[in-house]
């Protein structure tokens, strides 16, 4: 009796902690979504989406299954980069509302279990940022919050030459000069977009600061955007040149061994992980606050920022955003490609981490556009089904297009259009016309968007619904992943969860169909494969039962099955054929 009442502790005891693990490390499998602020809602009527809007429209996420979003730039900003120049990390852009505008977004989405993510610029300010405007002055406290450089020696006299051959990730040198200091500034995106100094301790400290203001407030983590730009060699040596016999036009006509993920920047985010550590423990907060890095950077970089690969005690992100996705599913991708994407990160993703899938942002092509709208539905279907967290950029869900008509002040622009929300005027995202708004509406709203989605009886939204529920399953949480090439268009795999719970995976990435025969995979025994959901433009219904050995994939097919065996599938189908006489007789 004794060992029975010990056992069932230990059973109760087991299933506590991991309830708290979940609780804890709520992020390795969680389902995040992107809102890009200026497009989400707008309730003023003045075009531009606002806070008031995301209040009204966050029951949206519920429906779809997020549990997390993480918010593109909110605070004060001249917008020269669409809120990526901060001027005041204290203030929310007028446009967007007020702090307390905030705090409610932040209290409503409590109220649904829902966590909310700020995106942190941390390289940069706006120069609109008092800091930088006391910086140019040369006031003495604020002299070395950027990065000042007296230029190269010209013979001639008048204005020195650059400090050395950098150039700004969007083109032309990366140093300004500014007549104020007769110096150069740093800025490696746009002028407007000063390079902080963080070997300056005054710099450090405020913008840590800033980072527990947001936690106080009840922020569950920070995307930290553009991390690996953080340092610069301290002694400005030039950068070496790919091609050295031509000029330098590009950015990426140089290697940036002396601007990107120097040593400094990766022992500067161990170090911010671990001040977000011991504040929870300090303010006995329950759940991991969240720190995501972006970092376009080669795979073994990327993987530092998850840990030092000298100590792994020595945390850094939870997830540095995993890109992989977007540049291996490209519009002619093969199996292979695919299989090459996905494992790029997991092999090399150190022991004890978790992968995130990213398959668009506001700073790519959308999925439909840059891929095909036929693949939207396998993107949906591998970013989510895949080990791990996922990442969706506003209106994926619903398989938005890039509007090439908007006015082309920054290409990337094509990709931020208002969220299509109906089919009413200004496609519900405001009360003015559809054009009429900061970019104009893509003109496919009228059947793009989520009301008419909701509405038919299988749309991209529906589908993409039906795989956010599924990630509520252990097999998708937990699950071991077998993947397989099928073949060049046809690859799956498969989410098995301890021999009880499992999931196939199927995707045809061609325009024809294709005959197979599945046998390879573990199906637990099971010879039967049932349809759990299917994209909207699949062969199959739900429901549907086929031979593990002979099964019919559609052109741009993507499939879940589930697992059955012959007995269940008889009894299933008396079932149905029951069902089916049942309806007839008393409809
Ligand atoms: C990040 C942002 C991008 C921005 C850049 C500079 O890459 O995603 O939109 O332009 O950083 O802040």
């Amino acid at each position: 009796m004794k060992s029975k009442i010990t056992f069932l502790l230990f059973v109760i005891f087991i299933i506590a902690i991991h309830g708290q693990d979940d609780e804890k490390e709520w992020w390795r499998t969680a389902t995040f979504y992107q809102i890009y602020p200026r497009s989400f809602m707008d309730t003023t009527g003045n075009g531009i989406g606002d806070l008031k809007g995301m209040i009204q429209r966050l029951d949206h996420l519920k429906d779809a299954g997020f549990d997390t979003f993480w918010l593109s730039p909110i605070f004060k900003s001249p917008q020269k980069d669409t809120g990526y120049d901060v001027s005041d990390y204290y203030t929310i852009e007028p446009d967007y509302g007020t702090m307390d505008d905030f705090k409610a977004l932040i209290a409503k989405a409590k109220s649904l279990g829902i966590r909310v993510m700020l995106d942190f610029i941390p390289n940069h300010t706006s120069d609109e940022h008092e800091w930088f405007i006391k910086s140019c002055a040369n006031e003495s406290e604020f002299r070395d919050y950027y990065v000042w450089h007296d230029g190269q020696p010209n013979p001639e006299g008048g204005r020195p030459f650059l400090p050395n051959n950098w150039i700004s990730v969007f083109g032309g040198p990366a140093w300004t000069w500014v007549e104020s200091r007769q110096q150069y500034y740093l800025h490696q995106f746009l002028p407007g977009q000063p390079d902080l100094n963080y070997r300056s301790d005054n710099v450090v400290k405020a913008m840590s600061d800033m980072l527990i203001y947001y936690i106080d407030m009840g922020v569950a983590g920070f995307r930290l955007d553009a991390i690996n730009h953080l340092f610069e060699d301290a002694l400005f040596r030039n950068e070496t040149q790919w091609n050295p016999e031509e000029e330098i036009e590009n950015y990426d006509d140089l290697n940036h061994e002396h601007t990107k993920d120097l040593n400094e920047t990766f022992l500067f985010v161990y170090s911010w992980r671990k001040m977000i550590d011991d504040y929870i423990v300090q303010k006995n907060i329950s759940s991991d606050i969240l720190v995501m890095t972006e970092a376009y950077a080669s795979t073994s970089d990327t993987m530092r920022y998850y840990h030092d690969p000298t100590n792994p005690n020595v945390r850094g992100a939870h997830m540095p955003f995993n890109f992989q996705l977007i540049f291996n599913f490209q519009a002619n991708a093969k199996s292979e490609d695919i299989q090459r994407g996905i494992f790029e990160w997991l092999n090399n993703m150190p022991e004890g981490e978790t992968a995130n899938w990213v398959a668009g942002s506001h700073d790519h092509s959308r999925v439909a556009s840059r891929i095909m709208p036929e693949k939207i539905h396998m993107v949906n279907t591998v970013v989510l089904t895949l080990p791990g967290s996922s990442i969706t950029y506003m209106g994926e869900e619903i398989g938005m297009h890039d509007n090439k008509d908007v006015p082309n002040w920054d290409n990337r622009n094509k990709n931020r259009t208002p969220m299509q929300w109906n089919g009413g005027v200004g496609a519900g995202f405001t009360t003015r016309n559809a054009n009429e708004t900061w970019l104009p509406i893509h003109p496919n709203y009228l059947t793009v968007n989520l009301q008419a989605e909701t509405e038919r009886p299988r749309s991209t939204y529906k589908y993409f619904q039906s795989l956010t529920a599924l990630r509520k399953t252990n097999a998708l949480r937990k699950g071991d992943f077998d993947f397989k090439i099928i073949n060049e268009d046809v690859f799956g795999y498969t989410r098995n969860y301890n021999k009880e719970e499992g999931y196939l995976i199927l995707i045809n990435l061609s325009g024809s169909s294709h005959h197979l025969d599945l046998k390879a995979f573990d199906t637990f025994g099971k010879n039967k494969l049932r349809v759990v959901t299917a994209a909207p433009n699949s062969r199959f219904d739900v429901g549907d039962i086929v031979e593990k050995e002979h099964v019919t994939v559609g052109l741009y097919d993507a499939v879940v099955f589930d697992y059955v065996s012959s007995a269940s599938s008889v009894v299933l189908s008396i079932a149905l054929f029951f069902t089916t006489i049942f309806v007839y007789l008393f409809n």
